[in-house]
């Protein structure tokens, strides 16, 4: 292919890849969302499946699509219908980026309204006002914000806002250091968090929840949430991973930054899943508490543990951070669509799909107080984002993107890119054609189909 270079630019070295990369897969999915959907699913067994769909799923789909995206250069609408023509098919493939993007836009509305709930955080540590809580008041603590609109909008304008400037500052130097030293110090507050959570008399029993494998307890549901929460974590099936490919140098191994990524991420999870179970079950907390888990056992945590005012702020100052990184991100293929489409400014790119997602985050964060009312198939609107992107548009459009490598690129472009070892180059095509696209026909189905 001729294009050497994006229009949008490239990323300065390999590294830098990495850190945004990882930068968007590490966020509130991994802090926030894994341990409240491992609560709520039972533990151990979704834990299982979950790992397993990272490992069979989501690593070789991301590797698809860092290589299509660097191999053509472009918006991920645009390099899907380039790689198909290359390889001697329609450009109509171009139309699973567009699902991406509306994924995307979906997601970021919700996860904007997160983000500013951790912002609210950052300022509640500050003040200490939460200083020596017991688990009863945080949760009412948490819910007194979920009803309280104007503040939620207040924080969610300041999150939207934030994320927009980056995006419209385009390929990115700021963030680029900033990642380089947050997402370690992130890690480091996240071993000293699981060094508390250690003392707590809570820790075996928090170990064994996510690792002890029962699976009577695993539903279809489950499963399907696992698979879809792996699309999630790796920022897969929409165009980010693909667009965010295609800024990468040629020079770089796409076979072991994908495991770098796909590793950095499911450890930071696992940590955080360990860090913040022993709190909830030494203080008598409900592990299936939903969306709040964190912001209610934290400030518990935090309010009983020594420096725990000190921790506390710098801890959601950095889940802010992580949240910032992956929200960037969701924006970023759109916006790189935008400008190569309709050959408009990045700034005006950015900002017109910003008030796009900002305006819809209303509606989300509306969700538990003038719009409960609003609901689709019983979710509110928060709800039913969260879940069609998550465990429905993302896993379908990775499954489309599998084909696609699979069935569509010609073997020898594919191998020109990953230029795996023969034996991996054919494990990574198995999963292209048959077990990725299988495993999230067979988890929707039944989802759709609930067995007797
Ligand atoms: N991977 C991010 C997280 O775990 C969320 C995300 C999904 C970002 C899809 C970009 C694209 O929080
Ligand atoms: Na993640």
């Amino acid at each position: 292919m001729k294009n050497k270079t994006s229009i949008q630019g490239s990323w300065a070295s390999r590294w830098i890849f990495i850190l945004a990369a990882t930068g968007s897969a590490v966020g509130l999915g991994n802090i926030w969302k894994f341990p409240y959907i491992t609560g709520e699913n039972g533990g151990g067994a979704f834990v299982l499946v979950y790992l397993a769909c990272i490992l069979m799923v989501g690593i070789p789909i991301m590797m698809a699509e860092v290589f299509i995206g660097r191999r053509a250069r472009k918006n991920p609408i645009n390099a899907l219908a380039d790689v198909a023509e290359e390889s001697g098919s329609t450009k109509k493939w171009g139309i699973i980026g567009l699902m991406g993007m509306l994924s995307g836009v979906l997601i970021f509305s919700f996860y904007s309204v997160v983000g500013g709930w951790v912002l609210h955080y950052i300022k509640v540590m500050l003040t200490g006002e939460m200083i020596g809580v017991t688990s009863d008041a945080a949760g009412s603590a948490f819910g007194a914000l979920l009803a309280d609109p104007a503040t939620l909008l207040g924080w969610h304008t300041l999150f939207s806002i934030m994320s927009i400037a980056v995006v419209a500052a385009g390929i990115n130097k700021g963030i680029e250091t900033a990642t380089r030293i947050m997402m370690p110090a992130l890690f480091v507050l996240l071993i000293i968090l699981l060094g508390y959570a250690m003392t707590t008399g809570g820790f075996a029993q928090g170990w064994n929840f996510m690792f002890e494998f029962d699976f009577s307890k695993l539903t279809w549901n489950a499963a399907l949430v696992a698979l879809g929460h792996s699309f999630f974590t790796l920022s897969l099936g929409m165009g980010t991973i693909m667009a965010y490919g295609s800024y990468m140098t040629k020079d770089a191994s796409i076979g072991k930054t994908v495991l770098a990524i796909g590793g950095l991420d499911t450890l930071v999870a696992l940590v955080a899943g360990l860090a913040i179970f022993p709190i909830i079950f030494s203080n008598g907390m409900d592990p299936a508490a939903g969306p709040g888990l964190m912001f209610i056992s934290l400030p518990v945590a935090f309010g009983q543990m020594a420096f725990g005012q000190l921790f506390g702020v710098l801890f959601f100052i950095l889940i802010a951070v992580a949240a910032w990184t992956s929200a960037i991100s969701l924006l970023e293929p759109t916006v790189a669509f935008l400008i190569e489409r309709l050959k408009i400014k990045r700034m005006t790119a950015a900002i017109g799909l910003g008030i796009t997602v900002w305006a819809l985050g209303i509606a989300c964060l509306g969700s538990f107080s003038f719009m409960s009312d609003v609901t689709f198939f019983g979710k509110n609107t928060f709800d039913f984002f969260d879940y069609i992107t998550a465990n429905i548009m993302l896993p379908l459009g990775g499954i489309f993107i599998a084909l696609f490598a699979g069935w569509v690129v010609k073997d020898k472009f594919a191998q020109d890119e990953l230029q795996l070892p023969s034996a991996v180059f054919k494990l990574w095509n198995i999963s292209m054609k048959f077990t990725a696209p299988i495993a999230v026909a067979i988890v929707l189905y039944f989802l759709i189909n609930p067995m007797k």
